[in-house]
């Protein structure tokens, strides 16, 4: 059996470990922008081979398909779903694992899914505004003096997401020039490189809590849920500094988190699910392949939807892939055969860590990020307990491997709990160094009791909240208080 993989960070040397691991011995060939170094080895070992090129060029990715004869394809990252990578595939009858163009729109454009989950009055739906031009969402700040996250309409690599509580009459003015400014960057930053889609600005309600990300395998009919994970996205301690594509994540001991109830995972799993099939009836299309449904719990709905991904999440599938105990093969046969209901997916009871390591000036100055030279001793990290996934690192021709600018390596560990797991994955941190003296970074507070703690405390506070609005029947409704004009009830 001949797999092919496309994509080249530390999810896709976690899908690649997982095939391998597989009964059916698959050869595994690999389409990668960048040489992953630990994606490389595993095609090697199994037979396979790689390939340096583009993974969102739908011609070249069916060329070699055809060339190795793949039984399937694997796609890893959204972009070349974007691109129409699948659907191309598909058209050249080869089977792929991956959401097609028109069903990654609910992750591409997240005006889509907001007006998608609105339609199909899908509960955990936050209130929106999308814009195409700057001046009319300027115009619109300078209007209502609210609350709310600004967000580029597309997917732009998780970058550009700024949250602005204006609950302070004497500051709003303040207020309202910081979001102004953040609008201006959106357009002219964030979404400038974007030229494929209207929307570009988004406004939405602004909410609060703990996130988590429930990850999924689908054949469009029957959708197998993963273990929740929580990522932690801000690039330092405490929750602060800019925003990453995430330094590290948590998952179990079992399918929850501490501070998620069998409840609130179970609502989750039904959200996602009803999402899927909306999708699915809106673009007339089957979705085959992961999904990932970017959540919080929220006073207003408690399980709410953030953001869509088409694909599974960086680094949160590096928590559960490795544990997970049923064939990866067998799911990806099932998921191109819909017969994925047939399959009982299962995982080791434990906790698990990942800690993604970073070279300095990721994320804001990926310039100086790039072209290190880097060294990880993986015999260490292992007789430390712990498990290497490569992640932006390019094994070049001298034998050496570069920075790429983004998060170089992500360590993963697994205990009977998380902060058990954690003290693992830090004791492994020093085996990871830059050649040329250049400095790291990663959280050590991920996974910690103390982090641990405040999640709980914080979902305890916002289950209180949702579950008296449940009592009073108003789930998902807001009211605001206008001077001058008084009490407006926006209904879910
Ligand atoms: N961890 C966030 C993402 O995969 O986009």
């Amino acid at each position: 059996m001949k797999v092919l993989l496309v994509g080249h960070g530390a999810r896709e040397h976690a899908i690649a470990d997982a095939l391998c691991r597989s009964v059916h011995e698959p050869k595994l060939f690999a389409i990668m922008s960048s040489c992953n170094p630990g994606i490389y080895r595993l095609c090697l070992r199994s037979g396979g081979k790689f390939f340096r090129g583009s993974e969102t060029d739908p011609k070249f990715v069916a060329d070699v398909a055809e060339q190795i004869s793949a039984d399937f394809v694997f796609i890893g990252p959204e972009e070349p779903q974007f691109h129409g990578v699948p659907d191309e595939l598909w058209k050249r009858g080869i089977p792929c694992v991956g959401a097609t163009e028109k069903c990654s729109e609910i992750e591409r454009s997240k005006a889509f899914m907001r007006r998608l989950m609105w339609k199909y009055k899908i509960p955990g739906r936050l209130r929106f505004k999308a814009f195409r031009n700057v001046e009319d969402a300027l115009a619109y700040i300078r209007e209502y003096a609210e609350s709310v996250a600004l967000k580029p309409a597309r997917q732009a690599g998780g970058k550009g997401v700024k949250v602005i509580a204006d609950l302070k009459v004497y500051l709003s003015e303040e207020k309202r020039k910081v979001k102004e400014k953040h609008v201006i960057d959106i357009a002219e930053k964030h979404m400038k490189k974007y030229t494929d889609i209207e929307d570009r600005i988004l406004i939405e309600e602004k909410v609060e809590g703990p996130e988590y990300t429930l990850q999924a395998f689908t054949d469009g009919k029957t959708l197998k849920p993963l273990p929740v994970v929580q990522d932690n996205k801000n690039a330092y301690e405490a929750d602060i500094g800019p925003e990453t594509g995430g330094m590290g994540s948590i998952s179990g001991p079992g399918m929850l988190l501490p501070f998620l109830t069998q409840e609130e995972y179970d609502r989750s799993v039904e959200i996602v699910d009803a999402c899927l099939k909306a999708l699915q009836q809106e673009v007339g299309e089957t979705y085959k392949g992961t999904i990932a449904g970017q959540m919080m719990l929220t006073p207003l709905w408690g399980p709410t939807i953030i953001e869509f991904y088409s694909r599974f999440g960086d680094p949160e599938n590096v928590n559960v892939l490795p544990i997970m105990q049923t064939d990866m093969v067998d799911i990806c046969e099932a998921i191109l055969r819909e017969s994925l209901h047939k399959i009982k997916l299962e995982f080791e009871e434990c906790a698990t860590v990942v800690k993604a390591i970073a070279p300095k000036g990721y994320p804001d100055r990926r310039d100086l990020a790039k072209g290190h030279p880097a060294h990880v001793d993986e015999k260490a990290i292992e007789e430390q307990g712990g498990k290497v996934f490569y992640g932006a690192l390019d094994l070049r021709e001298d034998g050496n491997m570069y920075t790429t600018g983004s998060r170089m390596v992500e360590i993963f560990a697994k205990a009977e709990t998380i902060p058990e797991a954690s003290k693992i994955a830090e004791r492994c941190i020093p085996y990871v160094r830059l050649l040329d003296g250049w400095g790291l970074f990663h959280r050590s507070d991920i996974g910690s009791e103390v982090l641990l703690r405040r999640r709980i405390e914080q979902a305890e506070l916002i289950r209180g909240v949702y579950q008296y609005r449940m009592q009073k029947g108003l789930i998902g409704v807001t009211i605001d208080w206008i001077p001058g004009r008084g009490k407006i009830v926006y209904e879910a």
